[in-house]
């Protein structure tokens, strides 16, 4: 089956909804997701989103804050972009229907967390992504020119490839007409042509064994761009959130909010001692390249499974104001926050690097932008500051949309594009190998490619995904088509990714922390 729109949009968290949003006033719009639409990182998203409301805040510090995180390899101009719009974008979500805590004097309440010199964190209670999420969805759902594909798979991007089969090698006009996508409940693949795609598919947390992102975060948009032969960058970027609770056996991991951190919750060895001093003079507020990495030493000094957040400072009256879904959470298994210490381990959070995008969200390929977390704008350099991907998201889609509109009416339908080709396939009865493989991807990668790094354990690692990457190309080939394969498959190009950036980076910076190269100042 074939399909036209103006404007194609993959992904339905934040930076999907906004450009959807934006660009249904100029044309058709067609938004997939994979799982129903509003089951997205966005959704989960607990803190709150960065931006500059009132003195003594001020633009230049939120810039410098998000540099001294991204340890100086942050592209500046995007920075400063992101920084000074982000005032604006917060009213536009206001505008649309976010509500986001506001003090007695009617002023917005204001949270500070990890590497923030200023409070400057507007939040929703700890459901931020969800009350953003419901706003922008409500909005979505009514829209006359937006349509919604619920549990669409997009497998790959439609481009010259497809057309001419000669084409192998990146060229300079490479051209996006869409993507091949498995509509879930008839089991059929489509061709989704479109004059603009976005890619807004969110992150990759999946590749690892412990991870805060919900389970279709499997890095599908970078691999699909990669596959496409888009500009690709920062992989080895993977940041680890420092606070996951500790509940083994649950997927995705519960965040824990560092805000919770700002409210005054301190971290502490099983004994009670609090040890992030020792590692940094803003204890357990300092940068989370540093906090994540203080709990792995200190979780391998001690041979304990966890540390502890002791949240027990913080008056009870707060907890429940601000912290009522982790208070409501810890108590269903047994933990009374306003008693007892939470259990918490570092988890793999966001990603940092992504498919290259400039200014206005546009990658290395025609028609194609990526934003939100898929996408890679310079903006977080090797360590993101908390709180600003949700601005990102806002600032980026908007621009991507502002560049998508102007050029719309310039942009022809392709004229015919082949079926995807589906021959060889046959049935897949060994489902075994696909969730075993998995397991062995998440394995490999939280063992040698994890927050801390070494020479020979990248090695180690590209070498076993090696072997996983020839049995899974052969399964692939004989496979029925299924979304499983496929994320597979997104799984290990993501995996292999990662590694071989992290390969390429020979010094410690911000995420990227290697015992081979130690020397290199930390982000401060
Ligand atoms: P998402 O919101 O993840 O949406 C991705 C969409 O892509 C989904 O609709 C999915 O179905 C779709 N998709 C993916 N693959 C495919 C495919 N193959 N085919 C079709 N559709 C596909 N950031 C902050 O700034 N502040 C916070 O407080 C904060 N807290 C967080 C808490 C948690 C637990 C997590 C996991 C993240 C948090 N983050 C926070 C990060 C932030 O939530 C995400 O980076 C951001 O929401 C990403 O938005 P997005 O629109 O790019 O992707
Ligand atoms: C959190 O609430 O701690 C997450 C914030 C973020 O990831 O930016």
């Amino acid at each position: 089956m074939h399909s036209k729109v103006d404007f194609l949009v993959i992904g339905t968290g934040m930076a999907g909804l906004i450009f959807a949003l934006k660009v249904a006033e100029y044309g058709k719009v067609c938004v997939l997701s994979k799982t129903d639409m509003d089951e997205t990182a966005t959704s989960y998203a607990q803190g709150g989103i960065a931006a500059v409301m009132y003195s003594p805040d001020s633009y230049e510090k939120h810039i410098a804050d998000t540099m001294n995180a991204g340890g100086g390899l942050n592209d500046e101009n995007i920075v400063r972009i992101t920084i000074t719009e982000s005032t604006e974008r917060i009213q536009e979500l206001v505008d649309w229907g976010t509500h986001f805590d506001k003090e007695d004097s009617g002023k917005f309440a204001l949270a500070k967390e990890g590497g923030h010199s200023e409070f400057r964190i507007l939040h929703h209670k700890d459901n931020t992504g969800y009350e953003i999420q419901r706003a922008l969805s409500e909005r979505v759902r009514n829209h006359p020119n937006i349509d919604l594909l619920e549990k669409y798979f997009s497998i790959d991007l439609i481009t010259q490839h497809h057309l001419d089969q000669e084409v192998t090698r990146r060229r300079k006009d490479t051209t996006c007409y869409g993507v091949y996508a498995l509509n879930q409940k008839t089991g059929e693949i489509e061709t989704l042509l479109a004059k603009t795609t976005l890619i807004a598919t969110g992150g990759i947390g999946n590749i690892y064994q412990t991870t805060t992102n919900p389970t279709f975060a499997t890095g599908d948009g970078v691999a699909m761009a990669y596959r496409a032969k888009a500009i690709v960058k920062d992989l080895e970027f993977v940041q680890f959130h420092p606070t996951s609770l500790y509940n083994p056996g649950e997927k995705p991991s519960f965040l824990i909010t560092e805000a919770m951190r700002g409210a005054g919750a301190i971290l502490k060895t099983r004994e009670g001692n609090e040890f992030m001093l020792t590692y940094d003079p803003r204890g357990s507020l300092a940068p989370r390249d540093i906090v994540a990495r203080a709990i792995d030493n200190e979780m391998k000094h001690s041979g304990d499974d966890n540390v502890y957040l002791d949240a027990r400072g913080i008056p009870n009256s707060e907890i429940m104001h601000h912290f009522p879904t982790i208070y409501a959470k810890c108590l269903s298994i047994g933990i009374d926050i306003t008693k007892d210490m939470i259990p918490v381990v570092p988890a793999a959070h966001y990603s940092c690097g992504g498919v290259k995008a400039d200014e206005y969200g546009r990658t290395s390929i025609c028609n194609l932008y990526a934003t939100g977390e898929v996408a890679d704008t310079g903006l977080h350099g090797a360590n993101r500051l908390a709180s600003n991907s949700l601005l990102e998201s806002a600032v980026f889609s908007h621009r991507a949309a502002l560049d998508a509109i102007a050029k719309i009416k310039d942009i022809k339908f392709i004229h015919s594009v082949p079926d995807w080709d589906a021959e060889g396939m046959v049935l897949m009865e060994e489902m075994i190998l696909i969730t075993q493989t998995k397991k062995e991807v998440q394995s490999i990668m939280s063992n040698y490619v994890g927050i801390v790094r070494s020479n020979i354990r990248l090695k180690r690692a590209l070498d076993r995904l090696e072997i996983i990457f020839k049995e899974t190309e052969d399964l692939y080939q004989k496979s029925i088509v299924s979304e499983e394969i496929f994320e597979l498959r997104n799984l290990i190009n993501v995996a292999y990714l990662v590694i071989k950036f992290a390969q390429r980076r020979k010094e410690s910076i911000g995420l990227h922390f290697t015992i081979d190269y130690p020397k290199k100042e930390q982000s401060n």
